[in-house]
């Protein structure tokens, strides 16, 4: 790879869903202390997708304000990292190059590893760039998690599209060689092409994604990469908030390191505000903490930051970033709060509508009522097709 090319996020916009389910809303249905939820997992609230709503819908409307800003001319990739596909072979991102009006000199594919996809995303867009950095690429993360109804997992459910405009000079992450990658065949969380929702063994899933954690570590730490002590915060995948509090405990053992809980806080705390509002967005999920980081701290010019991501199956992958100058001048702080406020809550009994709503597969013409108040939807599902369309034109912000 090219040695002084900087290569790395040059702009990040999330996106969320129509509707939002309160924990507390939960728990009063469930009879669940609701404490479990808030300080036990770490959940407040957990986004829940309209009818006509789905990755696509939330993949378009956190890429275009993007699009809007920088021009799709040096675009010529997209990759679409999700674990909830809406078709077996055709590629959600052609919806959204569609959508957004990109041009037709593109290339765009979808990539699946749990929640591990967004990540590989990111890494082979850096590649591509050290190949020919006048061209970008476009990375979306987008997921809706849905387990069992009455499941455990229940509580982690949620749903986001995280859109990064990958090229050099970033104006907002660096992202660093070398990475720590681990893969281990295990069976801790996984969705079969027949179920509309996830099956998973709890208290595995989170051994496998510690373990994990330490294999991604040590070869990091094999490639020659940063000490522990360099990095200022921590971005972990948060399929629940507590879970980055376990692996930054865990990762600190590993380091032979004292466990000290203001030290955790510190760096970790602000990473997992959004998460603890929107839920499990999956490949988002790193990402939103990323977002979260940036928007709330303090200057990080200049200061390392580690990411964790984990895909549960499973794949890990550590690598560190650095923030660059200036990057607080292209954050989207207000509309990323904006996206999380303007949801509406919903009561049980409609998000347990929403949870068991399914399409007809008689390939018949079925339009979908317009619920969202979103840039995009899915108008109808008609001979077999999704039909998108944008709600109304001129929502995208710069
Ligand atoms: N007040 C405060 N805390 C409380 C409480 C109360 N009233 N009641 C319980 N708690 C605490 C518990 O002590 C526990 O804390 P620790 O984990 O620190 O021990 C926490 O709340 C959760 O309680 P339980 O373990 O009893 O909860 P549970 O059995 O209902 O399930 C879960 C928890 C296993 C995470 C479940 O939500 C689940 O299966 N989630 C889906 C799988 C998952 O997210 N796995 C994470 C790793 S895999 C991954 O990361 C990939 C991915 O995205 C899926």
């Amino acid at each position: 790879m090219s040695g002084d090319l900087s290569v790395g996020i040059h702009d990040l916009s999330f996106s969320t869903t129509q509707f939002v389910l309160t924990h507390q809303t939960l728990a009063a249905h469930n009879g669940t202390d609701v404490g479990k939820y808030h300080a036990g997992i770490g959940q407040r609230a957990m986004s829940v997708p309209a009818a006509d709503e789905d990755i696509v819908t939330m993949a378009a409307a956190a890429a275009a304000p993007i699009v809007a800003r920088h021009g799709a001319d040096r675009i010529r990739t997209i990759v679409f990292a999700t674990e909830t596909s809406v078709d077996q072979a055709k590629a959600a991102g052609i919806h959204v190059h569609s959508l957004l009006g990109m041009p037709s000199a593109t290339r765009v594919v979808e990539l699946k590893q749990a929640c591990y996809g967004g990540t590989a995303a990111l890494q082979f867009a850096v590649g591509l760039i050290h190949r020919d950095p006048s061209q970008q690429v476009l990375v979306i993360a987008a997921d809706v998690s849905k387990y069992e109804l009455d499941n455990p997992g229940e509580a982690t459910q949620g749903a986001a599209a995280v859109a990064m405009l990958v090229g050099a000079d970033p104006a907002l992450v660096r992202i660093e060689e070398p990475s720590g990658v681990f893969t281990a065949d295990i069976m801790d969380f996984w969705r079969p092409n027949y179920r509309a929702t996830a099956l998973v063994d709890g208290r595995e899933s989170i051994t496998a994604y510690l373990q994990a954690v330490q294999g991604a570590w040590k070869d990091y730490t094999e490639q020659g990469g940063r000490a522990l002590g360099e990095f200022s915060a921590f971005c972990y995948h948060q399929p629940f908030t507590k879970m980055a509090y376990k692996a930054h405990r865990h990762l600190l053992q590993v380091c032979g390191q004292e466990i000290d809980e203001e030290r955790i806080a510190r760096e970790i705390g602000l990473t997992t505000s959004y998460n603890a509002e929107i839920g499990n967005s999956y490949t988002a999920a790193v990402y939103l903490g990323l977002a979260a980081l940036l928007d709330q701290a303090d200057d990080l010019t200049g200061r390392a930051v580690g990411f964790l991501s984990y895909g549960s199956g499973s794949v890990a992958e550590f690598f560190g970033g650095t923030v660059v100058p200036g990057y607080r001048e292209r954050l989207r702080s207000e509309s990323h709060r904006a996206a999380i406020s303007r949801r509406q809550p919903i009561t049980y009994a409609r998000y347990r509508e929403l949870h068991e709503h399914a399409f007809p597969v008689d390939g018949g013409h079925h339009p979908v009522p317009t619920e969202t108040t979103g840039p995009y939807r899915l108008a109808a599902l008609s001979g077999h097709k999704r039909i998108y369309e944008p709600r109304q034109s001129g929502l995208a912000h710069r």
